[in-house]
């Protein structure tokens, strides 16, 4: 059981890792200086991977807290509630880039929100961990 759950953990932080790679990669191609199109080639290519991955750290998160007989704690519920922001604010981004004109105005509204949401994302995920390792 120990086995377990402590190769759960270590799957949930390989995602939390990855996740943060991702998010960098994205933050990186929205500020470099390509053509809107070029640049919404690679995003499509990235969108369905951080869905993925952030499924897998709900996956890793919820076969930890089966083996640890749901117990509950307020890190705990950190986790869930950013978990859901991280989901929340990738639909926005989502339904926003589906309505995107082709003035330049709304490609750039695009890359703020987007640079934005990927900014915060980012520092929760920090944020998140730091939480964790200090209240635990
Ligand atoms: C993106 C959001 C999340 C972040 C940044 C995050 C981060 C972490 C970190 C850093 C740990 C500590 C691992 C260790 O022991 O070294 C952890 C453990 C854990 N996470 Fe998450 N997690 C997230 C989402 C979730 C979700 C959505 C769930 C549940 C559905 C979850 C459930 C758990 C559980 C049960 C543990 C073990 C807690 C314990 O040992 O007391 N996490 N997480």
């Amino acid at each position: 059981m120990d086995e377990l759950i402590r190769l759960s953990i270590q799957l949930h932080l390989v995602f939390i890792v990855l996740l943060g790679l991702l998010i960098g990669i994205n933050l990186y191609l929205l500020n470099s200086d390509r053509t809107f199109v070029k640049l919404s080639k690679r995003l499509e290519l990235l969108a369905p991977q951080y869905y993925i991955i952030l499924s897998a750290i709900f996956f890793t998160g919820i076969i930890v807290m089966a083996v640890q007989q749901f117990h509950f704690s307020v890190s705990l519920g950190v986790m869930i509630i950013v978990w859901g922001g991280m989901i929340a604010f990738g639909i926005k981004g989502r339904r926003m880039y589906k309505k995107i004109e082709r003035t330049e105005s709304s490609q750039k509204a695009y890359k703020q929100f987007a640079s934005k949401k990927y900014a915060l994302a980012l520092l929760a995920l920090l944020a998140t961990s730091i939480f964790f390792y200090t209240v635990h």
